[in-house]
């Protein structure tokens, strides 16, 4: 074995668009096996629509989250992620993985990101049962029609979308 994933530096990336409870228990258990842990926030994913925070706002939404974790810190970035992880010296990009559905998406990045960066290992930790339905979207779409979003996301980021959507 050529290559050690215990410690050293991780990015966990992200559109974040905003944070959701699902997201920050990756961070966590990703920060818990990473010496440090860089949780990038893309500008402007490519393959989504436009966001509807922007990237300042989302780097706030998971600055706020992720105060209490001293191996955390949160950047935003707009090149490709495997220059990003380079920049930062890290070895392993760390992704989670909700229901079958996201599988073929984050297999093909899985691709790319492994042809343009071989050193660089993608891992992949599971969803929590409880957050395996959770999504950024869903979030908003109940947020759109007035639902409930407690539990499912930092209270700030709750009034934030409830503030959105008043308007
Ligand atoms: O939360 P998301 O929307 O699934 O995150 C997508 C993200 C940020 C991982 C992806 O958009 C990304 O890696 N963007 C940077 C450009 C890049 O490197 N693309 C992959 C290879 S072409």
């Amino acid at each position: 074995m050529s290559r050690q994933l215990d410690g050293g530096t991780a990015v966990c990336p992200g559109s974040y668009d905003p944070v959701t409870f699902g997201h920050l228990d990756i961070i966590a258990r990703a920060a818990g096996v990473f010496d440090k842990l860089i949780v990038g926030v893309v500008n402007q994913p490519v393959r989504k629509r436009k966001t509807l925070f922007n990237a300042e706002e989302r780097v706030s939404f998971l600055e706020g989250a992720v105060a209490e974790y001293g191996n955390v810190q949160v950047k935003p970035f707009d090149t490709l992620l495997v220059d990003f992880a380079r920049e930062h010296g890290a070895k392993a990009i760390v992704k989670g993985l909700r229901a079958i559905s996201d599988f073929e998406y984050e297999f093909e990045m899985n691709q790319l990101n492994r042809k343009m960066a071989p050193d660089i290992e993608s891992i992949y930790l599971m969803a929590a049962p409880q957050f395996s339905f959770l999504s950024s979207s869903g979030v908003k779409e109940l947020a759109m029609f007035g639902g409930d979003i407690s539990g499912l996301v930092p209270d700030t980021v709750a009034t934030r979308l409830q503030e959105h959507f008043k308007r």
